[in-house]
């Protein structure tokens, strides 16, 4: 929640928002924090009588990087359509509704959400769809038409030192994947203390954030994920994923970013 003193027809917020005191306003333009799209004013007032803004953001449903039919054949339009139109889109409202009714949460980054409603390990009731909502941005982008293939440059250098060889990294990423037990998430994480890769498996919604992590990869287990293109059959999925689908370009980005937090060494990874 963000609360503003205002005495003019328009106040300047930032980030290109603006709140006017047209009481039937909604405004769209520009962002304040991560994901939130769209901005409701309502109008109090201070015991001197000033008026005061009440400005509530609302999470929004943001599109893959990639048109629904774009991962076909490896990932249908209709997982698509399903994963993302209908699970993500119920995160982000179930998210939203959650939010309308605790006004301490209103102005947090997504990021910053879920660390706040993790609270070390007794999670308030908004974590799961927080975190939801951000795996998922993360997962659609971990992806990209004409992926798989192999790491390249200095992404394929820490992956080959921290796992041995590419081909050592790809089974055992496949292999926390198999043996994940029910929903959750398997990730390729950069771990900011030791300076180095690791996979990491997650459960329901948990995302490597609340231990600080930097996220690298992440590959969506629960069932809603594959069952339309594979059935039951995690292991196809998994490999489909591994060898058409995971953005070796994404991971390389986030690696480069990182690297202005971890100090990897020699080679720096290029900055995309
Ligand atoms: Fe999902």
């Amino acid at each position: 929640m963000i609360l503003l003193s205002c005495s003019s027809n328009c106040c300047s917020l930032g980030s290109g928002v603006l709140a006017s005191t047209n009481s039937s306003l909604k405004i769209s333009k520009g962002s304040v924090g991560t994901s939130q799209l769209g901005y409701e004013r309502r109008r109090g007032y201070l015991n001197n009588s000033s008026r005061v803004l009440k400005i509530v953001g609302y999470y929004g449903l943001k599109n893959p990087p990639y048109k629904l039919d774009a991962l076909e054949p490896y990932m249908s339009q209709r997982t698509l359509e399903v994963h993302w139109g209908a699970h993500h889109r119920g995160y982000v409202e179930a998210l939203n509704k959650q939010l309308e009714k605790n006004d301490i949460l209103y102005g947090c980054t997504m990021d910053e959400l879920i660390k706040v409603t993790y609270n070390n390990g007794n999670p308030l009731p908004e974590f799961n769809n927080a975190a939801q909502v951000w795996n998922h941005d993360f997962f659609w982008e971990s992806m990209q038409p004409g992926g798989g293939d192999m790491p390249t440059l200095g992404l394929l250098q820490q992956i080959e030192k921290d796992f041995g060889s590419y081909t050592n990294f790809k089974e055992k990423f496949k292999e926390a994947a198999l043996t994940s037990f029910g929903s959750g998430w398997v990730w390729l994480v950069l771990k900011r203390e030791k300076k180095c890769l690791a996979i990491v498996k997650t459960t329901n919604a948990v995302n490597p954030l609340i231990w600080n992590d930097i996220p690298i990869i992440s590959l969506d287990l629960w069932e809603h994920a594959y069952y339309l293109d594979h059935k039951n059959d995690r292991g196809a999925y998994v490999n489909t994923f591994m060898d058409h689908l995971v953005s070796w370009d994404a991971a390389t980005a986030r690696m480069a970013r990182a690297q202005a937090f971890v100090n990897l060494g020699e080679p720096k990874i290029p900055v995309a």
